[in-house]
């Protein structure tokens, strides 16, 4: 059977599954009345997501002054920079248990869930900043970390002034480094157009030789009662990796470096931005590249708030087709599809 969306009132605000030493309540604001979401029936598109490299002052204005209005929400509202963070915490670190099956944690990575999970939270989250500051076409950035010019820190998250940083990183790991797609927490002295070259296999590898299926690519099923599945490629690198390069050299490695911490950092979003777009991508790149047609899949759910500060039950099947959520991706050359190994 699929997962159904946790009940947010059954929310444990003392989850075991926490680091060590490490104390927070990650529910969500109490509700009760839980919308259904509906999908649209246009395709219109009203929302281009940049990548973050190539944005202009003009788009970088409205972005800061969507994220400073988020963070200046009260922490007691759902639409809050802090209850958005949250929201992964929740979802990643055992505060909802299965619905039908209470010592069993929910979980949204290392399965299928994984890809659906993200796209609507990102949805939402993008929702949220458009309606603070009134433009209803505002898309965020994504990090295009797959092109040799988005391989580093992107410099709109690295001013310490700035509302996109995050003090809470390793600070070695600055724009003018290149970032490492399969970083394993150690830095190697690697020159920088070596390390482009090596990303780029990376990219050709999980994309397309170690992606040949959905189960390959997306993660392998998470039905009700399930404690565990396995990850997609893409999932576990460089997914994984970036989250590691960005964090902070302590034991759990916040912000980025932990799922409780991660979505605290601004740049959580961009990097799933991009993460969004290569599924997007990967569908375009063979006939064998779908998703999954399995009702236990398009049926799972999960609970956000939306723009409005009310809580909507969003199902994977509304989230397969970003056309039907009205945005895409800004077009950007695809190098690493020539990089085979
Ligand atoms: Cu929910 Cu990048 O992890």
């Amino acid at each position: 059977a699929k997962p159904t969306a946790p009940a947010i009132t059954q929310c444990s605000p003392d989850s075991e599954e926490l680091p060590a030493n490490v104390k927070v309540n990650c529910c969500p604001p109490m509700s009760n009345n839980i919308l259904d979401f509906k999908p649209s029936n246009s395709s219109r598109i009203t929302r281009i997501r940049p990548a973050a490299h190539l944005v202009d002052t003009k788009y970088l204005e409205k972005y800061h002054k969507a994220i400073s209005l988020m963070k200046a929400l009260p922490d007691s509202d759902p639409r809050s920079f802090t209850q958005q963070a949250n929201v992964h915490c929740a979802y990643c670190n055992g505060a909802y248990h299965q619905v039908g099956f209470p010592k069993i944690d929910l979980q949204v990575h290392g399965s299928w869930l994984f890809f659906p999970f993200h796209r609507a939270y990102l949805y939402f989250y993008e929702k949220i900043l458009g309606s603070l500051i009134n433009d209803p076409t505002f898309a965020i950035p994504y990090w295009n970390w797959d092109h040799p010019d988005g391989m580093t820190l992107p410099a709109i998250f690295a001013d310490p002034k700035s509302t996109l940083y995050d003090p809470v990183r390793d600070s070695v790991h600055t724009p003018m480094v290149a970032l490492d797609l399969s970083y394993d927490g150690t830095d190697h002295d690697v020159p920088k157009d070596q390390q482009i070259k090596t990303n780029l296999t990376v990219m050709y590898r999980q994309m397309v030789s170690n992606a040949k299926n959905s189960g390959l690519f997306m993660g392998q099923p998470y039905r009700a009662g399930d404690t565990g599945s396995k990850p997609g490629s893409l999932e576990t690198m460089p997914h994984g990796p970036v989250h590691i390069w960005v964090g902070k050299k302590t034991p759990n490695r916040e912000d980025m470096g932990n799922f409780y911490s991660a979505a605290r950092d601004p740049i959580f979003y961009a990097h799933h931005g991009n993460v969004d777009r290569m599924w997007s991508v990967w569908r375009t790149l063979g006939p064998k590249n779908k998703n999954f047609k399995d009702s236990d899949f398009l049926d799972s759910s999960f609970v956000f708030y939306d723009e409005n500060a009310k809580a909507v039950r969003i199902r994977v099947r509304d989230v397969l087709d970003t056309k039907k959520l009205g945005y895409e991706y800004q077009p950007v050359d695809l190098p690493w599809l020539k990089s085979r190994p």
